[in-house]
């Protein structure tokens, strides 16, 4: 009989069936992205709304244009269930679920326990499977290797085990899932390998790294410094401000600087499902081994106190102007976590908004990509444009700076606006304007 690698290597170099546990933001793009390299693509969700869904190749991730969709689902290249069993005869699974925080930020890994014991049950002799998910050093080796070595099987020899971190960046035209490189870190070196083979399809560059736990590592380093960047370059703003200098002008001028420096800006408080989650996937590892990790701390601190400081801005800003939050007419554009996305998740919008009403204040808000969205159980609705009237409000606040916004228009209508992510910057000077 063949060796199970020989027989996998020979599959993924030619038209394999990839399955994808998970069809958010990372497995939905991955799944176009290997049902467009040639392989038949099986999703599974649990989400019953996003797999019916795909199933009439309606895209519900922005990075995912309806169009090719629609024509993969409808080509067979692509679909999608939510019955782990179709995950059978698949050459690879690449489990993509969320792994969020838990009430006091420890991670929640349930999700990838509930995958891995469902792939557990149907995994068989020859298959490769990959985790995505970001998560702490140690999870593959500790939380799926028992599951599947379970079932009678044996990493490296007759299946095949490898963490892959996705680095997508949502909404990112320039980077996108084929020019980013992709790490690999096997169980074995054969499963780095396979995984390795497996991602090929889909990517330009694989870069091997030596074990699962340092892949695990690689994504919470790439993502505590892009928090512990953010939150210096928050405090610099808000040290800017006491100083009466714009940190707009300094980060625009430090970026002249071709090498040691990279521009990093400030912004209302971090959001999405990422950085303010993954920092403590590693604070909590750490801990575990008696290490009382500092940096992390310390930025939380700082981005977690950015929207009390954004509602703060707004507080002074009415104040001067002999009005109180009470009562105060304010229009917020922008709820989502990032500009041109729809995603709310973390968002500091909802923080900021929250306490501006809990202040007394009359809070309204557009995004053109948000319709809905709720904040502290009461569900908002976004004004449509025609209606939002600028400059009926005392205050406009811009939290998200989506592209399709005309800045110089609402800068021209607005009484009073208050500016968290330098939209702004491009238009001359106002009193009326009050950047971070
Ligand atoms: N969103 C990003 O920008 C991004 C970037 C890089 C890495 N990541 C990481 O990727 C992982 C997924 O994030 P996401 O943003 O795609 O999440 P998401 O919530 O958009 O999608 C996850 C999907 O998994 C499904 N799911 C949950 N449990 C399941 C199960 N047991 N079986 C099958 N499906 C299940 C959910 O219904 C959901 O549709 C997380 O670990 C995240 O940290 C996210």
């Amino acid at each position: 009989m063949k060796p199970a690698a020989e027989i996998l290597r020979e599959r993924l170099a030619g038209t394999p069936t990839v399955g994808v546990s998970g069809l958010g933001y990372v497995g939905l793009p991955l799944a176009v992205a290997f049902a467009e390299s040639g392989a038949a693509v099986v999703g599974v969700d649990l989400d019953g709304d996003r797999v019916a869904s795909i199933r009439k190749g309606q895209s519900f991730i922005e990075d995912v244009p309806t169009e090719t969709l629609a024509r993969l689902v409808q080509a067979g290249r692509l679909r999608a269930t939510n019955d782990i069993a179709a995950l059978r005869n698949a050459d690879a699974i690449v489990i993509c679920v969320p792994t969020p925080l838990g009430k006091s930020k420890e991670p929640d890994i349930s999700f990838i326990v509930s995958a891995a014991d469902a792939i557990a049950g149907i995994l068989r002799r020859g298959q490769l499977v990959v985790l995505e998910s970001t998560t702490y050093p140690g999870t593959t080796q500790e939380i799926l290797l028992p599951r599947f070595e379970a079932r009678g099987l044996k990493a490296g020899l007759n299946f095949f085990l490898a963490f892959s971190p996705e680095r997508i960046d949502p909404g990112n035209r320039r980077y996108t899932l084929r020019d980013i490189p992709k790490i690999v870190g096997g169980l074995t070196p054969t499963c780095r390998e396979l995984a390795g083979a497996l991602y090929a399809r889909v990517t330009k560059e694989i870069v091997p790294v030596s074990g699962p736990e340092t892949a695990e590592m690689v994504k919470l380093f790439e993502n505590t410094f892009r928090s512990v960047n953010i939150a210096l370059v928050n405090e610099f703003a808000i040290m800017c401000r006491r100083l009466g200098i714009s940190v707009w002008e300094v980060i625009g001028a430090a970026a002249t600087k071709p090498f040691g420096y990279m521009p990093f800006y400030p912004g209302p408080g971090l959001g999405g499902h990422c950085l303010p989650s993954d920092p403590h996937y590693l604070s909590w590892k750490v801990r575990l081994e008696g290490y009382e990790p500092r940096f992390i701390t310390f930025a939380d601190e700082i981005n977690r106190q950015m929207p009390a400081y954004v509602v703060q801005m707004v507080a002074d800003a009415l104040n001067e102007r002999g009005r109180a939050v009470r009562r105060a007419r304010i229009l917020v554009l922008g709820v989502a976590y990032k500009a041109n996305v729809a995603d709310t998740r973390d968002s500091p919008a909802l923080e900021i908004i929250e306490t501006l009403r809990a202040k007394g204040a009359v809070v309204a808000y557009h995004d053109p990509f948000v319709p809905r969205v709720t904040v502290n159980r009461t569900e908002l609705a976004s004004v449509r444009w025609s209606d939002a009237e600028v400059g009926a409000h005392d205050l406009v606040l811009i939290l998200t700076a989506h592209g399709t916004y005309d800045w110089a228009a609402i800068v021209s209508g607005a009484r009073l606006v208050i500016d968290t992510r330098n939209a702004t910057g491009g238009l001359p000077p106002a009193p009326h304007v009050i950047r971070l």
